[in-house]
């Protein structure tokens, strides 16, 4: 580790911490903000997802800023809209502003989610590259924990303005950082700018064959030499890059992942845990914390082990759990589409048990792998749009999920939403079984020769 990669992980590590506190914050902030606005359904909702709608935005403009201005002035500008959106939310003297606010911080959001990960996988060595991406979701889980842990000490006093405005700290380091950090040599690269990308190149990996490097790049580029638009995403020749990273992409959001984080306090309930400071404690450590501590174990497998594999034995863990959820939901009277909160029922325990068991699952497998072979699946000239097409298809499905669980669990009951999640669970096994090559201590240049990309 030389000290300029210390500052590209520095970098993957705010940008990611600072899309898991966004993500974490509101569940704590949304009651002072009811109190202090007296908001509709309409705007408590608008206030909950439109954090999302911004980084469906902003993941959509990434690929953009980082084909045209690079990766490192997207991070820059992700930092800003960062400390911008969060500093309007501190301040906000109207609903109105504070939703102005959190769609700014999610275009942050959005556009960090896709130009750190793909400036992690262009600036690490082939053979440190899967850790240095799940170094980013670690970096999520982080920032998940920590808002949980800011939700539990302010949730006394409700003070909103601190849990949301706190991100402008990190926000503003994010910013800072990036400043000093180096530019990806691959950008610079398919920008003819060669004396700079070997400067870079060298910087970051002193010892390495610069020219060699550099060779290899160029290859790559010159299999064609300009950024495919948009249109030539989806032409058949990037057909097979394209669906594994959409189908990923899905498959991490529809096999339940959001909606467990956000209604783990009401599950919670069930198993007899009746107090909110109870629950908050329970999700902070078995949700956060433990999502947290599984990740290191992708962090030391997934470049040893492989992605495959971790995919497939995180997925078994996932539906088997997600299995005997449902089957102790039948054990479970359901109130009116919610859980009971009655006492500490042994379904009630199994049911936390699982859920422990399918966090874990997650935060080994289908958190880091799926980020990590997005950003290193497609070739270089589809790169950075491909990364920000599959991101935004990620939000969206978050989106969806998060907005009909509980009319599944109300048309279908909470049994039968189970286990038609532990059903996408086996759907998305045997689709990474068949479809999903091993991409492991390959370079991005020999990836891209698994496509054939040269027709
Ligand atoms: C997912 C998020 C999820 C988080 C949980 C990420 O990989 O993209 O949607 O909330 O993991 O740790």
């Amino acid at each position: 580790m030389t000290r300029w990669l210390v500052v590209v992980l520095a970098v993957v590590l705010f940008a990611g911490g600072l899309f898991g506190y966004d993500q974490g914050v509101i569940s704590g902030a949304l009651s002072g903000i009811k109190q202090t606005f007296s908001l509709s359904l309409l705007m408590v909702q608008a206030v909950t997802s439109w954090v999302t709608l911004g980084a469906l935005v902003g993941s959509l403009l990434a690929g953009e800023l980082g084909d045209r201005l690079g990766r490192k002035r997207a991070i820059l500008i992700a930092g800003a809209l960062f400390t911008l959106g969060a500093a309007l939310q501190w301040i906000a003297p109207s609903a109105v502003i504070l939703v102005g606010g959190r769609f700014v911080i999610g275009a942050g959001v959005g556009i960090a989610a896709v130009s750190a990960p793909l400036y992690a996988a262009e600036l690490a060595p082939a053979q440190l590259r899967g850790r240095f991406v799940s170094a980013y979701q670690l970096a999520i889980t982080i920032g998940i924990f920590l808002a949980y842990l800011v939700n539990a000490g302010l949730s006394a006093s409700a003070n909103w303005r601190l849990m949301l405005g706190l991100a402008a700290v990190p926000g503003l380091a994010l910013f800072v950082i990036a400043l000093i950090a180096p530019e990806s040599p691959r950008w610079l690269m398919s920008r003819n700018r060669q004396a700079d990308a070997a400067k870079e190149t060298s910087k970051v990996q002193p010892g390495a064959d610069v020219a060699a490097e550099l060779k290899a790049i160029e290859a790559a580029i010159q299999q064609d030499a300009h950024t495919a638009s948009w249109g030539e995403i989806f032409s058949a020749k990037w057909r097979r890059p394209l669906l594994i990273a959409l189908g990923l992409a899905i498959f991490q959001q529809i096999t339940g992942i959001n909606a467990i984080i956000y209604y783990a306090n009401q599950i919670f309930a069930s198993a007899g845990f009746s107090s909110e400071v109870s629950r908050a404690t329970v999700t902070l450590w078995t949700i956060g914390g433990v999502n947290v501590l599984s990740t290191f174990i992708a962090i030391a497998f997934i470049d040893k082990v492989g992605r495959r594999l971790l995919l497939l034995v995180g997925l078994i863990g996932m539906g088997v759990s997600l299995a005997v959820v449902g089957v102790a939901f039948q054990f479970i009277a359901p109130t009116s589409g919610v859980l009971a909160s009655s006492g500490p029922t042994s379904a009630g325990i199994v049911t936390v048990v699982a859920l422990v068991v399918f966090i874990a699952s997650f935060a080994f497998s289908l958190g880091p792998v799926v980020w990590t072979v997005i950003n290193e699946i497609f070739p270089a000239q589809i790169r950075s749009r491909g990364v920000a097409l599959a991101t935004a298809v990620n939000w969206g499905s978050a989106f969806l999920v998060s907005q009909f669980f509980l009319s599944l669990v109300h048309v279908l009951g909470s049994s039968w939403t189970f286990w038609l999640l532990a059903v996408f669970c086996a759907l998305g096994w045997v689709w990474i079984y068949l479809r999903v090559p091993e991409t492991r201590g390959l370079t991005l240049e020999k990836i891209q020769d698994m496509w054939g990309s040269k027709a």
